[in-house]
């Protein structure tokens, strides 16, 4: 984000029409749809994944396929409304057959991240996986994980990726323990 960057006049709006016109890095090429971010524009929670999958290419929404609904089983047991929190991605992009998104595709992409968080502003960002963990945190994903780390006045929190879970039950429990824990510390700052 350069200095000259004027959030008065940015809006959520503005960047989501910004991504689904994008042609700043390669996965712009492979895409059928770019996918802003979605959600209530000042929510207090907000979600950060890795990258669009196959159902959000086609659908144009973050975390709609098996991720998301691994997502929204964690939500709905935690009593978060989804359309409460806000949903993105490191990159608004899918990434051919799914790979990792490369740095120089994350370097193209994280000023919309930026402004994301900044025009959003919430209390607790949870980041889903190491890919985002890495992109926003210095330091390490396993020391991170399941903890609340303040950086730069935010308060981060670190989990696992939804995706990551689907075949593990113990990890997929402690996925949701992790949701329901953010659920309580939100209520907490609330009082
Ligand atoms: N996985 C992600 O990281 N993001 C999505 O939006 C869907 C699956
Ligand atoms: Fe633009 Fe991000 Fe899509 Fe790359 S991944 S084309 S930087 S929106």
């Amino acid at each position: 984000m350069d200095s000259l960057y004027d959030m008065s006049s940015d809006s959520i709006n503005k960047v989501a029409d910004e991504v689904r016109a994008c042609k700043r890095c390669r996965l712009s090429e492979y895409r059928s749809n770019a996918v802003p971010g979605e959600g209530a524009n000042s929510a207090k929670l907000m979600f950060i994944g890795e990258a669009p999958g196959r159902t959000e290419d086609t659908l144009a929404r973050p975390f709609v396929g098996s991720a998301g609904r691994v997502l929204d089983h964690a939500l709905a047991r935690a009593g978060i409304d989804r359309a409460s929190v806000y949903i993105t991605n490191v990159v608004k992009c899918r990434p051919p057959m799914n790979r990792r998104p490369r740095k120089d595709e994350i370097d193209s992409c994280i000023p919309y991240l930026m402004r994301e968080i900044m025009l959003v502003n919430p209390r607790i960002i949870c980041l889903l996986g190491k890919s985002a963990h890495d992109a926003l945190l210095k330091g390490s994903f396993r020391e991170h994980r399941s903890r609340y780390v303040k950086r730069n006045g935010r308060i981060f929190f670190t989990t696992y990726h939804p995706a990551y879970v689907i075949y593990n039950n113990k990890l997929r429990g402690m996925f949701v323990s992790d949701i329901i824990g953010i659920k309580k510390m939100i209520d907490a700052m609330n009082e």
